[in-house]
């Protein structure tokens, strides 16, 4: 059952008009039929990193790295990372509930120069950007829960309760030009206890075979589909998957203590600098790690808001290259969690408190004009805001596997609730309770047909972006 969204007539007009066909929801919308993968051949795969320069990664298990074929010419990958066993740290768990963590293989990589046609790796094609992208998959929150201080313990060995694998293949099978991950990719962090037969026996902590069981083996199919931008979660902070982070995924380079190997080197490897990713057309991505961001507000004179204060000026100078830009990070900035309190009453919590303030500071708005669309995770629900005035219209797409949250979002918001001081919501969507898997598909440089996808590959809302604006078809999906 779907409810209509409380949308103002401007916006609706401004944003669905004329351009909205019939929704399409029915079953089989992307085709059922499996892709075909290599069995057993090593993960390679590329990220998207500043200027959109395309990153390979090979994580192997030999002696040498080996050798990419760019355009039919062998270019030896460089070492990013060696196998090793990292001694245990302090972590979010307790001493007992964590462990060292074993790395079983080296990551390699090696930048693919621009205008490369094709790249080759043991026999299969990696998969690389496009000059104008027009097709993005947005998956995000997407490991297998497993907390002893939380007492959660997904099912991670039933494709119901985890259903990662199968919206990795669904999402393949829509041909995307990019991928975008909006972050947290690792949650099996305490050993499965006895007594929960749907984790038993799975890996666990912060090594490779963690990795491999939460993030590698189930997003093969779409690793292979597409380049991917990744943003950085709060479960990839140096304090939980911080070392595999910086061996696998963050885009610039990985020096000595900036690692997330000790504790002692947190206030370093915590933070990377902000990217922009061109999408053509006068577009881009512009990709920020929030991944300490802390529930509360910090103190205004601390290192992690003065870390804080050096990104938004990065970002508002990144902004400045090109008409149109779509802002990328874990915690939700103008979006909405619920939660229920002792009176079983829903509250809703805004943005992220840390992130507002330092933004605030540089803009009344928060973001610079250019900047539209904000995408983000860390909510374990599917969410759309669009604005009155100048905010950018905020997703969510937390949806993509990890255990969802229960607390129903409302159909109509209630009067004057805003994620941000200022930001008066004029439309408003969600999906609280169903996995998935979202798609943009450009139609403008500044505007998308986007919908939203059940895991079993059924759209189950569809929306449009124009310019700062968004609207839904439907306002709550149950
Ligand atoms: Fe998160």
């Amino acid at each position: 059952m779907v409810a209509r969204a409380p949308v103002s007539a401007r916006a609706r007009r401004a944003v669905l008009g004329a351009v909205l066909p019939t929704l399409c929801l029915l079953a089989g919308c992307a085709g059922p039929g499996r892709l075909t993968v290599a069995e057993h051949a090593p993960d390679a795969y590329v990220v998207l990193g500043a200027d959109g320069l395309a990153l390979a990664r090979v994580l192997s298990t030999r002696q040498a790295c080996g050798d990419l074929e760019l355009d039919g010419r062998s270019v030896p990958m460089q070492l990013r990372a060696r196998a090793e066993t990292i001694p245990q740290r302090p972590t979010r768990s307790l001493a007992e509930d964590s462990k060292p963590s074993v790395f079983a293989e080296a990551t390699c990589e090696l930048p693919i120069p621009p205008g490369t046609q094709t790249a080759r790796f043991a026999g299969r094609d990696l998969p690389l950007p496009k000059p104008v992208v027009g097709r993005i998959v947005v998956i995000g929150d997407t490991g297998c829960r497993i907390k002893v201080e939380d007492r959660a313990f997904q099912a991670c060995r039933e494709p119901d309760q985890y259903p990662f694998a199968e919206i990795a293949e669904r999402a393949a099978q829509w041909h995307p030009d990019l991928v975008i991950h909006v972050g947290d990719y690792l949650y099996r962090e305490n050993a499965c206890p006895n007594g929960h037969p749907g984790c038993a026996g799975s890996a666990w902590g912060y090594g490779s075979d963690s990795w491999h069981a939460d993030f590698f083996d189930p997003a093969r199919a779409l690793l292979a589909a597409a380049p991917w931008v990744m943003a950085r979660g709060n479960h990839e902070s140096c304090a939980r998957a911080g070392q595999g982070w910086w061996r696998y995924f963050d885009a610039a380079p990985l020096v000595p203590g900036r690692d997330c190997n000790a504790a002692v080197d947190d206030e370093i490897g915590d933070f990377s600098a902000p990217y922009a990713v061109p999408l053509g057309d006068d577009a881009q991505l512009i990709v920020f790690d929030s991944s300490a961001a802390p529930a509360g507000l910090p103190p205004a004179d601390g290192h992690l808001m003065h870390e804080y204060a050096t990104m938004v000026q990065s970002i508002s100078a990144l902004a400045t290259r090109a008409g149109h830009s779509i802002g990328i990070d874990h915690h939700p900035i103008l979006g909405f969690a619920a939660v229920e309190n002792p009176q079983h009453e829903v509250e809703l919590r805004p943005g992220n408190a840390a992130l507002q303030a330092v933004f605030g500071n540089a803009n009344e708005h928060l973001f610079p004009g250019q900047i539209d669309v904000l995408l983000a995770g860390h909510v374990h629900v599917w969410e759309q805001l669009s604005f009155a005035g100048r905010f950018p219209s905020q997703f969510i797409v937390g949806f993509s596997g990890t255990a969802e949250d229960k607390v129903p979002l409302p159909a109509v918001l209630p009067e004057n609730a805003m994620p941000a001081p200022g930001a008066r919501v004029e439309t408003f969507s969600s999906w609280v309770g169903g996995f998935g898997y979202m798609t943009l598909e450009r139609t403008g440089n500044a505007s998308w047909d986007v919908r939203v996808w059940s895991r079993h590959g059924v759209a189950v809302n569809r929306c449009q972006i124009e310019g700062r604006l968004s609207a839904c078809e439907h306002a709550r999906i149950d």
